[in-house]
């Protein structure tokens, strides 16, 4: 059993650190991607308040294709340069977007969310997957957030 307990209370840097420790934690010794990036994602929405969409998409065939999340169903392919996912994989950039009205191109999944944060996952400098993040809570997330779940990606590239 895995029983992570983070304290809301613990500044987000803190957390941020015991997110990744658990990440690996979790991880550790497995290298089935799917099974890594479905635990991956509940281990983010059971640390991360204010959430209504937490998951992956993978790149495959040049496109970005849904991979495990939490959250309501979501669309399944995003070419590259679209929405705020197509834009983190067309640039290997975080996109952090307080408010996702004023995202040009933004693409609602979920009719109750209002910002939103992408980090690329890097494997050997190119792009294999996005994680997205999304809130119903305006400017939820900060630069904070965007350096903690890029530790996050960069922890757990290899393993998903
Ligand atoms: N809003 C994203 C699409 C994915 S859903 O939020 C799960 C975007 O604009 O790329």
């Amino acid at each position: 059993m895995f029983d992570f307990q983070p304290d809301p209370a613990q500044p987000k840097p803190e957390m941020y650190r015991e997110l990744v420790e658990s990440a690996r934690a979790l991880t550790h010794g497995e290298h089935d991607g799917v099974a890594n990036m479905a635990n991956l994602a509940a281990l983010v929405w059971q640390f991360l308040p204010a959430l209504n969409w937490a998951g992956f998409y993978r790149v495959v065939d040049g496109e970005l294709v849904l991979g495990p999340f939490v959250g309501k169903p979501a669309c399944i392919r995003i070419p590259f340069g679209q929405g705020v996912c197509g834009a983190a994989a067309a640039s290997g950039q975080t996109q952090l977007v307080p408010d996702v009205h004023a995202f040009p191109g933004h693409i609602a999944c979920d009719a109750a969310s209002r910002s939103e944060l992408v980090v690329p996952v890097l494997r050997d400098g190119t792009v294999i997957a996005v994680i997205d993040l999304d809130s119903p809570e305006p400017a939820r997330f900060d630069a904070e957030d965007a350096a903690g779940i890029e530790a996050l990606a960069r922890a757990v590239a290899d393993l998903i």
